[in-house]
């Protein structure tokens, strides 16, 4: 139904999800609402109180306009697949609506009630759990699991080297991506690598240097076991991919 939306601002060179654009509006004025409350409570005033209602408002209608837009990035760009994190960020999803929808009408009433400040405090929990699993969805995977003993050599890949390098790829050099690297073979051409990144003709490239002070040869020598695990298809079971 929307997808000839999505053809079109594809057609204007836009081919990304919308939702995330719009949802910084709700969780920012959630966060605005709880601030001016508190801000109200401390210096008893209450043009603050007001202010803090305004912006639950306006959180409420761009909150109509995200949950649908949500539904329809998730089918365009996860063919409404019904997996965990979705199933999560529905529940919170109406549950944000549900408190946010408690207040602007509360708060229609009596700006002085005491339930406001508790459903401004509720909205911003539930839409950091909301923000949090949606990074999930899209940064989840770009570090592929792997059993204990790659723990260390994990978190070193997914601080320093999963932003360009997510699940292997390449993103600023597609044709030379991570998985099945040469480097790979040998921990001591990796470990002259990663201090001094190359083209294959020898000149600097994009990949930014790692010098001791980033990462230790120790925790080089961690994230090469990783590396070779994760993705260096000839070292693994093939079950475990
Ligand atoms: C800012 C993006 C960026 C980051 C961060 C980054 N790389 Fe790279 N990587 C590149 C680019 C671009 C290249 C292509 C060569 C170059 O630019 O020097 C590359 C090339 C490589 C290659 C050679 C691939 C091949 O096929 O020859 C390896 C191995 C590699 N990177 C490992 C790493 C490791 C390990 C980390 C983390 C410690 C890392 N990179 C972090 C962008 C990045």
């Amino acid at each position: 139904m929307s997808h000839w939306f999505y053809d079109f601002l594809a057609a204007l060179g836009y081919s990304h999800p919308l939702h995330p654009v719009l949802v910084h509006v709700p969780a920012g004025m959630s966060i605005g609402a709880l601030g001016f409350s508190i801000l109200a409570a401390l210096t008893k005033q209450a043009a603050f109180r007001a202010t803090a209602y305004h912006v639950a408002v306006f959180a409420l209608a761009f909150t109509l306009l995200a949950i649908p837009v949500g539904i329809f990035d998730w089918q365009r760009f996860y063919g409404g697949a019904w997996f965990f994190e979705i199933q999560i960020k529905a529940v919170l999803a109406a549950l944000y609506l549900l408190l946010i929808a408690s207040a602007a009408v509360i708060g229609r009433r009596c700006l002085e009630s005491k339930a406001l400040p508790v459903l401004y405090f509720a909205s911003v929990v539930t839409v950091a759990g909301l923000g949090f699993f949606g990074g999930q969805l899209v940064y989840h995977g770009f570090t592929p699991e792997a059993p204990v003993q790659f723990k260390i050599g994990r978190q070193v890949f997914d601080s320093h080297c999963s932003g360009c390098h997510r699940r292997g790829e390449n993103i600023l050099e597609p044709n030379m991506p991570l998985r099945n690297a040469p480097q790979l073979h040998d921990f001591a051409e990796f470990l002259a690598f990663i201090r001094n990144p190359r083209m294959p003709d020898g000149s600097p490239g994009v990949m930014p240097q790692f010098g001791s002070d980033r990462i230790s040869d120790l925790h080089a020598r961690e994230l090469f076991d990783y590396l070779n695990f994760a993705f260096v298809a000839s070292n693994r079971p093939a079950s475990a991919q």
